[in-house]
């Protein structure tokens, strides 16, 4: 049965660019098709189809995010396969937000108030931009031309750093749909709980590799029964932080945002004050003393 999977996931059709160009040209027919039936000679029109193509990058990227973590901890073909084709799974994200940055170009070029009226803060503009910017480097540091000017340090910390960026931004959207706003949809837990859970595989995979790391270098392991335990209520700390945001965030937004300072830098500084990230950085934590080990 796996040697059969394995041998599917080889087909051709379904790796490198012929993956690309099997996702990549029904998604963009598909957006065509919802352009012809939406009436893009309003605001909310082309807002409209802003908020319908970047939903088909979401699940895209948070898929990117998950795939290194996947394969450490439930490795198999399938897995393998989806770190293979990472590259190309990545490259349709760049088509979903081309087709975003297209829809963004005719806002603000020709709806400019509508523009101004959903572009809530400097900050917003900022998050935005350097999603952009994070996209387009990655982009062209994907083929060989632009890959020479870096050194392999540089390009993994520069791919690195735009797939968080460009993972925090619909998370922190999600997040702030169901902690902030009073009517989510259903496709905002949808998201929210998939960038969650992309990211919480992430930290589970460095917990693993670190655990490996330690049985390799220490003869003898444990882990301090006090520190499994923090950190283990830590974790559980973290899962209930995550899921109830609307119970804590204007109280927790309000505390971090008391120096005049941090009050500025809500204004500009992209995700400031980091409230959608707060669980995670706790769950991090907590797998961090979870996994400490003493000889
Ligand atoms: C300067 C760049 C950008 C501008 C001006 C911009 C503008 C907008 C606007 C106006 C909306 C609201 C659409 C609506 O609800 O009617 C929106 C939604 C959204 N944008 Fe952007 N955006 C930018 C870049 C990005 C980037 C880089 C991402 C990262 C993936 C992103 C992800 C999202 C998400 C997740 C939504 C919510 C969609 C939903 O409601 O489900 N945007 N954007």
């Amino acid at each position: 049965m796996n040697l059969d999977l394995k041998l599917v996931l080889k087909n051709k059709a379904i790796n490198g660019w012929r993956l690309f160009w099997l996702i990549s040209t029904p998604m963009s027919i598909v957006m065509v098709i919802a352009t012809l039936g939406t009436d893009m000679s309003t605001g909310a029109g082309v807002s409209e189809m802003i908020q319908f193509s970047v939903r088909w990058a979401v699940p895209i990227i948070f898929l990117v995010v998950a795939a290194s973590s996947v394969q450490i901890l439930i490795p198999g073909p399938l897995p393998v396969w989806l770190l293979r084709n990472r590259k190309y799974i990545g490259m349709c994200f760049a088509v979903a937000m081309a087709w975003q940055g297209t829809f963004i170009f005719i806002m603000s070029n020709f709806f400019r108030e509508d523009y101004f009226k959903d572009v809530y803060l400097l900050r917003d503009e900022l998050e935005g931009s350097i999603g952009y910017i994070f996209l387009t480097a990655m982009v062209v540091t994907s083929f060989n031309f632009g890959r020479k000017h870096l050194n392999p340090k540089q390009w993994k910390l520069l791919h690195k750093s735009s797939i968080y960026f460009l993972w925090a931004y619909p998370f922190s959207v999600y997040w702030w749909n169901l902690s902030y706003y009073e009517n989510p949809q259903p496709i905002d837990y949808v998201f929210y709980w998939s960038g969650f859970i992309a990211f919480a595989l992430r930290i589970a995979a460095w917990g693993k590799k670190r655990q490996q790391a330690a049985k390799k270098n220490v003869s003898e392991r444990s882990t301090p029964f006090a520190l499994t335990l923090l950190g283990s209520a830590l974790i559980t700390f973290g899962l209930f932080v995550s899921a109830s945001g609307l119970y804590w965030q204007k109280a927790v937004t309000a505390f971090l945002t008391v120096p005049k300072w941090s009050a500025d830098l809500v204004l500009w500084l992209p995700y400031w004050p980091f409230e959608p990230y707060l669980s995670l950085f706790v769950i991090g934590l907590g797998t961090l003393l979870v996994t400490k080990v003493r000889a």
